[in-house]
């Protein structure tokens, strides 16, 4: 028995992990789509510092979609984080210290929408969940919620005291992993700007409506977006583009959901299906 166990085979156990000629064989195979049907929505932070007058309309819309789409809702983390990155750096925390803290921000809004939707069933539902009960979660409702930032924590990459992997990555993440139909990002403004939209040269900013993540890398100038997100679109296995749309303006969402171009479609390193 105990001879069994020292020789259980297994195809990589000569060799070592880091040779990927050596490993290709085995490891080369492509991931299958473990929720093909799931369309991500990643709602941002300021939509929700807004409050009603920005919430309830897209509470609205995202009841209307329920009974055509299967959601993975997950929300940004908004000013509340930036006050608490204040604090916190002021006190020199480390960056996996306010990791967290950041997503529990990111957690509390998303309790919010969950309370809004719950008549529809639906619910806030914990990072471990979302790991391991997704699918039975969406078996029992059309749409959970969640935090969109990943759950990193003390594993925070070190080079940036403001954790560089946030909501966006979280969500971009996580749909790609899941082999979901698309992830949609729904910002408060209409999508990704040449230039702030809000900022001094608003006047001249003109909406980017298509670009691809290696265009929009090298752009100096400040994003909607997390860049870290640039960064793993580089790698993606299957989502191939992401769409920026305003949530404030009520039918974007369904119209990007419907696959209708609304905002800035972001293309990602993915060959696609
Ligand atoms: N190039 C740009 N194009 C569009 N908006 C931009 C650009 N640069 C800066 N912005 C600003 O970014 C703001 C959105 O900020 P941000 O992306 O941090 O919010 P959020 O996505 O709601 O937050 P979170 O990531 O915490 O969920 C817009 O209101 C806009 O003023
Ligand atoms: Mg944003």
């Amino acid at each position: 028995m105990t001879d069994a166990i020292k020789h259980v085979s297994s195809a990589l156990a000569r060799q070592t992990l880091q040779d990927a000629s050596l490993t290709r064989p085995v490891a080369g195979v492509l991931p299958i789509r473990l929720l093909p049907w799931l369309q991500v929505v990643k709602i941002g932070g300021r939509i929700m510092d807004r409050g009603a007058s920005a919430i309830l309309p897209l509470v609205e819309e995202i009841r209307k979609l329920l009974p055509e789409h299967r959601l993975l809702i997950l929300t940004g983390a908004g000013v509340r984080a930036r006050h608490l990155y204040g604090v916190g750096l002021d006190l020199g925390l480390p960056v996996g210290s306010l990791s967290p803290l950041a997503a529990s921000e990111a957690g509390q809004n998303g309790h919010i929408l969950a309370s809004m939707l719950a008549p529809e069933g639906v619910s806030y539902i914990e990072h471990p969940t979302v790991a391991s009960q997704l699918a039975i979660h969406l078996a029992a409702a059309r749409a959970v919620v969640g935090s969109a930032f990943p759950p990193y924590h003390h594993h925070e990459f070190p080079g940036s005291r403001i954790p560089t992997h946030r909501a966006d990555t979280g969500a971009f993440l996580v749909a790609d992993a899941l082999g979901a139909a698309g992830l949609t990002i729904v910002e408060d403004v209409d999508g990704i700007f040449d230039a702030d939209p809000n900022g001094a040269d608003s006047a001249k900013a003109k909406l980017v409506k298509d670009v691809s993540f290696a265009e929009l890398a090298k752009v100096s100038g400040t994003l909607p977006v997390d860049r870290a997100m640039l960064d793993v679109m580089a790698t993606a296995r299957n989502i191939d583009r992401v769409q920026v749309v305003n949530g404030l303006i009520p039918g974007r969402l369904t119209a990007a959901l419907r696959g209708d171009h609304v905002g800035t479609i972001v293309r990602t390193g993915a060959r696609g299906a």
